[in-house]
């Protein structure tokens, strides 16, 4: 069937996607954290926002483009870092990259992306972020931002939340873990994933993060690089003040998709104390559950200057390569126009906090008990 008729909404996508795709990469890419209640977390908390439509506002075209750090981008949104992309199609972070550039859509590409991020960077330029894990080694650290510098990336993204690998029963139990991920790393042999399993010594388990890995690192990064240097992995208000104290010009509010400490906040939960804390200072950014225009609204309303989406983009290049991931970013770039005219928003600046309203869903304990049979 040709794609378009198969992928006619957002909503189509996740299904095409698990068809295309070999069981034990679906349990990889989908799965989450332990019991995955975090996963589930960053999907209902959009139940506690509702959208105000506006009436008679006498808007007639809607404007999507704004900037990420500064760099012109089409839409308010953009494809987060995902590790192995040729696990899910042949041309992986190469495809995406094009269809993003094509776009005008921001790419963040991770440190464990199966092609070179020379590769990546030789295709046609487009706004795009280097994802960082820190190495072993500070110098193989150095490397690979320079690497990524020379490459054209216009920033590097440093996530903070994988000091080790959370467990995560999906992937154990789904095969995912059987994937021999390290042949398929395209920035070099010796790129370590961070956080390997725990050593136990019959008292303690013993955990190897990387020696320089507190926040004075972000420090040490700047000497090395003019990019512009991002934290990705943040939940705190506490930890948005460190990162902006040490030069952060960016900040990341993630919970890895739900993949890491299950039970952590949902980052819409959290996004609001984390945007006064920074105080304007940098910009920030949020991921986790976002799917469809009026979400990346919500995001946008609560102080975010853009959404990031994770699985969706992977879907997306399961669904079809380069020609899937160009699909889903027109059917997501027409449903937030859509949604903006719906809220009588022309511009993404006019998108402010009056464009949402805290509401209780039925599901919440503190949903009044007497209402909850006439709940929405
Ligand atoms: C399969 C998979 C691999 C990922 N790999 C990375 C990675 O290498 N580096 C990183 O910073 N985040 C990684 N993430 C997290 C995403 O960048 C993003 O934070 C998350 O996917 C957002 O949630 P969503 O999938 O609900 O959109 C990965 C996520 C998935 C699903």
């Amino acid at each position: 069937m040709p794609l378009d008729a198969e992928f006619r909404t957002l909503g189509d996508l996740e299904s095409i996607a698990e068809r295309a795709t070999p069981p034990p990469v679906w349990a990889y890419v989908q799965g989450g954290g332990e019991e995955e209640r975090t996963l589930r977390r960053n999907r209902r908390a959009f139940a506690h926002w509702a959208l105000q439509p506006r009436m008679l506002t006498g808007v007639r075209s809607v404007d999507l483009r704004s900037t990420m750090l500064g760099e012109p981008v089409s839409a308010p949104f953009y494809g987060s870092a995902v590790a192995y992309q040729a696990l899910l199609h042949p041309h992986g972070e190469v495809a995406t990259a094009r269809a993003c550039a094509a776009g005008g859509v921001l790419a963040m590409f991770s440190t464990l992306s199966s092609f070179p991020l020379e590769e990546i960077g030789a295709t046609p330029a487009g706004p795009r972020w280097f994802q960082l894990y820190l190495q072993p080694s500070f110098d193989d650290t150095r490397q690979l931002v320079e690497r990524a510098e020379r490459a054209r990336f216009k920033a590097i993204v440093l996530t903070v939340d994988v000091p080790i690998l959370a467990v995560r029963d999906r992937q154990v139990q789904g095969g995912g873990v059987a994937i021999d991920l390290p042949q398929s790393l395209g920035n070099g042999p010796h790129v370590m994933t961070p956080g390997r399993a725990p050593t136990f010594d019959g008292k303690l388990y013993r955990f190897e993060p990387p020696a320089d890995a507190d926040w004075s690192i972000l420090e040490r990064l700047a000497h090395h690089t003019s990019l512009p240097l991002v934290v990705k992995g943040i939940l705190t208000a506490e930890d948005a003040r460190q990162a902006v104290e040490h030069g952060a010009r960016g900040i990341v509010v993630s919970n890895h998709g739900g993949r890491q400490l299950d039970l952590a906040a949902a980052t819409l939960d959290v996004l609001g104390e984390v945007v006064e804390a920074v105080r304007g200072r940098v910009e920030v950014f949020v991921d986790g559950g976002f799917r469809r225009g009026t979400e990346v609204l919500v995001g946008r309303a609560l102080g975010a200057r853009a959404g990031g989406l994770g699985r969706p983009l992977v879907w997306a290049l399961a669904a079809g390569g380069e020609a899937g991931v160009a699909r889903w970013l027109d059917l997501l770039k027409t449903e937030l126009a859509m949604d903006m005219a719906l809220i009588g928003r022309a511009s993404v600046a006019a998108v402010d906090g009056g464009a949402v309203r805290r509401v209780l869903s039925s599901r919440d304990p503190e949903y009044p008990a007497e209402r909850r049979s006439q709940g929405p």
